[in-house]
């Protein structure tokens, strides 16, 4: 990795093992490297949350995943729409990595946030709440452009995204998130490293 990469998490909001979701993260994780380092971050073994398990006694996954988001420089989520919101297994991920409030690891972090279904309308009220939920944890979300894939069964092969157009838009949504990040590192001045 250069030192001057862009180190994202990517998370992938499904656990399906043929997910649209994950080949649209893992297609991004071979196309954008080395200029940015995607490490995808498995939802598999976050436990649900139980506020009585938060904090010093937290399980040794969340832990991990906490750690994960606090060393990256921004994520990338990519997320399934289940009953016109994100799936739970991504909500109860965000809810573990909110805390504590105001002072959670996400907190300040650029997001770039992505939605996909086979539907015609990729996920779009999905990526409405998810832009709710994590600016509710003072996550910055690089907005545009926005990426919606509709249609996805239709722009896969092999686990990857295979559609040019939606890899296009996609990847400028990363180049915009990256540069938000660099901005971010020069600050207001631009005279910080
Ligand atoms: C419980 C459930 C609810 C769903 N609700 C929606 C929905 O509201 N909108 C939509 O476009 N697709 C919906 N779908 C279809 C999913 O978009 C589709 O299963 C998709 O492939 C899931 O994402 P993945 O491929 O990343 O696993 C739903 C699927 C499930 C299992």
């Amino acid at each position: 990795m250069s030192d001057s990469a862009i180190r994202l998490l990517g998370i992938s909001g499904s656990l399906r093992r043929d997910s649209y979701s994950t080949a649209v993260l893992r297609t991004l994780i071979e196309k954008a490297a080395p200029a940015i380092e995607i490490t995808e971050a498995p939802l598999h073994a976050i436990p649900l949350y139980n506020q009585d398990e938060d904090g010093e006694r937290m399980p040794t996954t969340v832990r991990q995943f906490k750690q994960a988001i606090a060393e990256c420089q921004g994520l990338v989520i990519v997320s399934p729409e289940y009953n016109h919101g994100i799936s739970g297994v991504l909500k109860n991920a965000l809810d573990w990595a909110s805390r504590p409030a105001f002072a959670s690891p996400i907190m300040g972090k650029v997001v770039v946030l992505m939605t996909c279904s086979p539907g015609f309308l990729g996920g779009v009220r999905a990526q409405a709440q998810l832009h709710l939920t994590v600016t509710s944890m003072l996550a910055h979300v690089a907005t545009h452009p926005q990426v919606v894939i509709g249609a996805a069964a239709s722009k896969m092969k092999d686990g990857r995204l295979t559609d040019q157009a939606s890899l296009d838009v996609a990847m400028a949504a990363l180049q915009a998130g990256a540069a938000e990040i660099r901005l971010r590192r020069r600050g207001p001045t631009g005279s910080s490293p």
